[in-house]
């Protein structure tokens, strides 16, 4: 079994994982308070700089694993994997209940996960994912590649009162829910992409398998 990424690093509510430029970005294992808490504090580590040539060439395109022990609701951890973010968001309550909330659903694109190739099949739900307490999503925008910030308040004056929490792209105003659906009228034309993946016990998830067989 591959070993999950375990760096740490800080992320501060409201702001981006890392800078929007892929060429520049650091890719980094994180856990991220999101629920209006501090953000966790840690150093941040380049990650391809601090890879082993085996780590590197896993990272290329084997699975990775995570565990989700100890993350708190509203809150969620980043895994590297293929080199792109992979945000695990453990839902509260709150958050799963607008999810399907028809008001809520008017606001979005692509709320039945209707295009191909954005989940798998199993993640074409209200939730977009295998367990609906746990979103597990490529965090990169699918307009132009920039990294999103987590942005689960709600109503906050700078985004606008409809916001009912979600992922924001600062790069050119680019709106997602907490299933990582794209809103409309935004210059992102599909949901975020949903990574094949799958559980191998209550907390441990594997990212780039469905099974654990079938690699994707
Ligand atoms: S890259 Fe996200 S809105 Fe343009």
């Amino acid at each position: 079994m591959d070993e999950a990424v375990n760096n740490l690093t800080s992320t501060e509510p409201g702001k981006p994982d890392t800078a929007p430029d892929p060429a520049r970005r650091k890719i980094l294992v994180a856990a991220t308070g999101i629920a209006g808490g501090a953000a966790l504090t840690a150093a941040s580590i380049p990650f391809i700089a601090s890879m082993t040539p085996s780590e590197r060439a896993r990272a290329a395109g084997a699975p990775v694993s995570a565990d989700t022990i100890g993350l708190e609701p509203g809150t969620q951890l980043t895994v590297e994997w293929r080199g792109v973010p992979v945000w695990i968001l453990r839902r509260t309550e709150a958050m799963l209940k607008v999810l399907d909330d028809p008001r809520h659903l008017a606001k979005l694109a692509d709320p039945g996960s209707d295009v191909k190739n954005q989940q798998p099949t199993y993640a074409r739900n209200a939730y977009r994912s295998v367990n609906p307490e746990y979103l597990v999503v490529v965090g990169i925008c699918t307009h132009l590649g920039c990294v999103p910030t987590s942005r689960p308040d709600v109503s906050p004056a700078d985004i606008g009162a409809d916001w009912d929490g979600g992922y924001f792209c600062p790069c050119h105003g680019s709106k997602f829910d907490l299933a990582g659906r794209v809103w409309r009228n935004v210059p992102a034309p599909t949901n975020l992409v949903i990574p094949a993946h799958h559980y191998v016990s209550e907390t441990k998830i594997v990212i780039g398998r469905d099974t654990e067989g079938a690699a994707s």
